[in-house]
């Protein structure tokens, strides 16, 4: 196991003992962003921006600062960085404004790997202009969403790639710069959703390709906040979609009324905290205790992993799968699991898509389990026996 080191205890909501495989669905907070946030809230600079006193500058100086370690958390050497309340609103006020200038003939491609927030944000404004969203499929035994996929429906009427830079459900992670090449050659930008692959593998959105990229605070240890980077000339000369007095220029000129500052404090620290830890060490801890997860869920009969040809297809994915059981509806399982003080998601868990070609029910879906950094290896074998205890 990589060394992260004794870091549980950072993690006040960890306390009650629970094992918690929900952090694809968000994390527990990070003491740091717990008390930058309240620290923030005491201080008397819990002001607004662009103001002539220094309560107003601080909220400037804070946004600058938290742009800054967020650009270097994604690897971005230039762009900006556009805050809001979640990854779903970011897109739909990227979307909204994208779509006044698409039109009849235009189209949008995006995949059945995606979460639903980088799908239907896209076929609403594809809606109202008249143009139109093509799927690329993922190969539902492999789970790999294959650049060919996306490729083979790229041309010269394609404007936007809307991809996952890792699947929420079963953790893939599609290859990103070969796509983004592709989507290039036709001229078309490219949006990567990486909402589910910031937490666990270092990110740089130059060496990816992407034109903007989406990430959520709280599946990384901070507060319940987007942050969505986009490329320099996206950032100034995409007509918005917003309010008359917003500034004209960075990420306020995308953001939807007053930033939230005290996320802002907690996003700081939380980004500060991953930087600081090392995302190298990160992804080889998930990686360790993904497959010791999936060595497990192998072994158990009447078990099925979806989309896992075994327990060293861990390549390209973030530690987090599904799995049924025989017999048992998800729900159930999930139910059976919290009676053993074990947390894990039952469903679609957003990714409406994903669940025909796994073979899912559309609804029932199945159990998600996702390793996060204060996950532990005597959490994985609580997760198996009550598993095989179902
Ligand atoms: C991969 C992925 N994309 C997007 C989202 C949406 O994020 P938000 O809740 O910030 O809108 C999620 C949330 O679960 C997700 O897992």
């Amino acid at each position: 196991m990589a060394p992260l080191g004794d870091i549980r205890h950072r993690f006040p909501g960890l306390a009650d003992g629970w094992a918690r495989f929900d952090g694809p669905a968000g994390t527990q907070v990070l003491d740091a962003s717990i008390e930058a946030m309240a620290d923030w809230q005491r201080s008397g600079s819990n002001a607004n921006a662009h103001g002539a006193f220094p309560a107003a500058h601080a909220c400037d100086a804070l946004e600058e600062q938290v742009t800054a370690t967020v650009r270097g958390l994604l690897g971005a050497s230039s762009g900006g960085v556009v805050f809001g309340p979640s990854t779903t609103a970011n897109v739909m006020a990227l979307t909204r404004a994208i779509g006044r200038a698409l039109g009849p003939g235009d189209e949008v491609v995006c995949t059945t790997l995606d979460h639903d927030s980088n799908v239907t944000p896209w076929v609403l404004a594809a809606e109202d202009a008249g143009a139109t969203v093509r799927m690329a499929d993922f190969d539902g035994t492999t789970g790999r969403l294959a650049t060919e996929s996306v490729a083979d429906l790229l041309g010269p009427s394609t404007r936007w790639v809307a991809v996952t830079g890792a699947s929420n459900v079963i953790g893939t992670m599609p290859d990103l710069p070969a796509i983004a090449d592709a989507a290039h050659a036709v001229g078309a930008r490219v949006v990567v959703d990486g909402v589910h692959r910031t937490p666990h593998v270092a990110v740089d959105v130059g060496a990816l390709g992407c034109d903007v990229y989406t990430t959520s605070s709280y599946k990384w240890y901070g507060p319940h906040a987007g942050a969505m980077w986009m490329a320099d000339d996206l950032l100034a000369d995409l007509p918005v979609y917003n309010v008359r007095p917003t500034p004209s220029t960075g990420g306020a000129r995308w953001q939807y009324g007053t930033a939230s500052y005290e996320s802002l404090a907690g996003i700081e620290a939380a980004a500060r905290f991953l930087l600081d830890t090392g995302m190298d060490a990160i992804e080889d801890h998930g990686r360790d205790l993904l497959r010791r997860l999936l060595v497990g869920l192998h072994d158990l009969s009447g078990v099925r992993v979806m989309a896992s040809t075994g327990p060293e297809d861990v390549a390209d994915r973030a530690p987090t799968l599904q799995f049924l059981v025989e017999g048992r509806a998800p729900v159930e399982v999930a139910e059976r699991l919290a009676a053993a003080r074990v947390a894990v998601w039952d469903g679609h868990n957003y990714a409406v898509e994903a669940m025909a070609p796994l073979g899912l029910d559309p609804e029932a879906g199945a159990v998600r389990a996702g390793v996060s950094i204060y996950t532990t290896e005597e959490d994985v074998d609580r997760l198996l026996e009550a598993v095989a205890s179902c």
